[in-house]
């Protein structure tokens, strides 16, 4: 395996695009895409006119060119879309019937996405998914695969499965996904399918197969991902309570701290001596954004680190350049805050609420935000009494999730992470009353880390000067 210390951790939505990946991958070190919501991403950056050409570059490479037509032809807008934000609003995912049109984009999506990250140069670049979004996964690997990406890596839930699917789309063949439906039997079986044959005109008949790295947080969930996985695991990430995004629950049960976030005790400590024993190599991430946080992860057996926070902010991040300066500013100043908020993902994983005016972390914007669900990435599908699925979010309208039989006390403080997140890059939903979703950040504990890197480099600094900081010797 070529040797990186650092991985750059991937982080959606859209935070950690093609432009990131890139800037780590030639320096040496992993770059990785987040492949959440990618067929979204390539359709409201259609929409909005393509400045600089890319999508429009990495879709005219697309082995099947009457499928990038037909993209093209759907969702270019050479004007542009206006600040009001009147993206398409594209079906939602659902585990039954065919998703045919989002599956074209999402192969199309994740085809361009790395195809743009490994564009001109010989660096690895990998892709990371979320195991609890589960349904666009089997075409987004589909088309990361295409376009010749290194490593998936997924986390966010138990992705037994995927190594199996790398083996299958390696000799050219499709697969089939378990799906959780909430309320099934246990002998109920739900699955989807992908078959390659139903996007391409002509599929390879074999794809280089990437390597797969699992992200957990224990020795227990590292332990089954290398025992039991449907292939190989080539790597774990071992990632604490402390990294940005989501979080493991707390093991053995949840309390609140007086502040309101999960307390985490002795239980949730990872014994790195116990996972250097399973002989596969990991990475540790979560408040390891300094040089010293790489050298202790060597000396505790780990290859290296990743890195999710100080690069969130880096130039070549997704982030609108506004958000990136003033949570900067507030660093800078010692006013910065991360909230742990136990309810705020609708997936009732802790989430770190980066703390600015004028986002969905204040109560505020939260309470006068309708309540709608129109992107759908994080619904839970449950069965309904006459049999058939629904779908519900504990981010959508109260009334409506508490009738399709949800636990109401996840409702109230939810935040629909979907559109927020997407605000975050200015890519958000603009409504017929004139309102436009707003932003929603995510950063890790360690803001000491930021400080410092700020404080060598400024504001404003590049993907280079993060691996120049974290003293890696890639960093040209
Ligand atoms: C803005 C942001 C978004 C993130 N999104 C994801 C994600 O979509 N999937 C994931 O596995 N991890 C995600 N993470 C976690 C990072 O990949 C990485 O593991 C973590 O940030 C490392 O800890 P650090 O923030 O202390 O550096 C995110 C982190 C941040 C800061």
């Amino acid at each position: 395996m070529k040797q990186f210390r650092i991985i750059q951790g991937g982080m959606g939505v859209g935070v950690s695009d093609w432009r990131l990946a890139r800037a780590v991958s030639v320096s040496g070190e992993l770059g990785v895409v987040s492949g959440t919501a990618l067929d979204i991403l390539l359709v409201r950056r259609l929409e909005q006119g393509d400045t600089d050409g890319a999508m429009r570059r990495a879709l005219s490479a697309f082995p099947d060119q009457a499928v990038a037509a037909s993209i093209l032809e759907r969702y270019f807008k050479p004007e542009g879309i206006g600040p009001e934000g009147k993206f398409t609003s594209l079906p939602l995912w659902r585990a039954e019937g065919e998703n045919r049109e989002l599956e074209i984009l999402n192969v199309a999506a994740n085809f361009a996405e790395i195809y743009l990250a490994k564009e001109g140069h010989e660096g690895l670049v990998g892709i990371n998914y979320l195991d609890k979004i589960s349904l666009p996964n089997p075409s987004g690997i589909y088309g990361a695969m295409l376009a010749g990406v290194d490593y998936v890596l997924m986390g966010a839930g138990i992705p037994l499965h995927v190594p199996g699917i790398l083996d299958r789309y390696s000799q050219g063949l499709g697969c089939e996904m378990k799906v959780t439906v909430e309320g099934a039997a246990k002998d109920e079986r739900h699955e989807v399918s992908f078959e390659p044959s139903r996007i391409l005109a002509n599929p390879p008949s074999e794809l280089k197969r990437p390597k797969f790295l699992a992200i957990v947080s224990s020795n227990v969930l590292a332990m089954t991902m290398v025992a039991r996985a449907s292939g190989k695991v080539d790597g774990i990430v071992v990632e604490n309570h402390t990294a940005g995004g989501h979080n493991a629950p707390p093991r053995g049960g949840l309390t609140l701290s007086e502040s309101g976030e999960p307390e985490y005790g002795p239980k949730d400590e990872v014994d790195y001596g116990k996972l250097a024993g399973l002989k596969v190599p990991f990475w540790i991430g979560g408040s390891r954004g300094t040089p010293e946080g790489v050298g202790e992860a060597v000396r505790q057996g780990a290859f290296g680190v990743q890195v999710g926070t100080l690069f969130a902010f880096c130039r070549e991040s997704g982030l609108l350049p506004e958000l990136k300066r003033r949570f900067l500013e507030a660093v800078k100043a010692g006013t910065a805050k991360v909230f742990t908020h136990p309810l705020a993902s609708p997936t009732g994983y802790p989430f770190k609420l980066g703390e600015l005016a004028g986002t969905l972390s204040g109560k505020i914007e939260h309470m006068a935000r309708k309540r709608v669900c129109n992107i759908g990435l994080l619904r839970e599908i449950f069965k309904k009494e006459d049999g058939s699925l629904g779908y519900r979010c504990p981010a959508e309208d109260g009334k409506a999730f508490a009738a399709k039989g949800g636990d109401g006390q996840r409702s109230g403080e939810a935040r629909c992470l979907c559109n927020g997140l997407l605000a975050n890059l200015g890519l958000g939903m603009g409504y017929s009353d004139g309102t436009v979703e707003k932003p929603l950040l995510t950063v890790g504990t360690h803001l000491e880390s930021l400080r410092l890197l700020i404080q060598k480099f400024g504001l404003d600094y590049s993907a280079q000067d993060v691996l120049r900081f974290l003293g890696v010797s890639g960093a040209r």
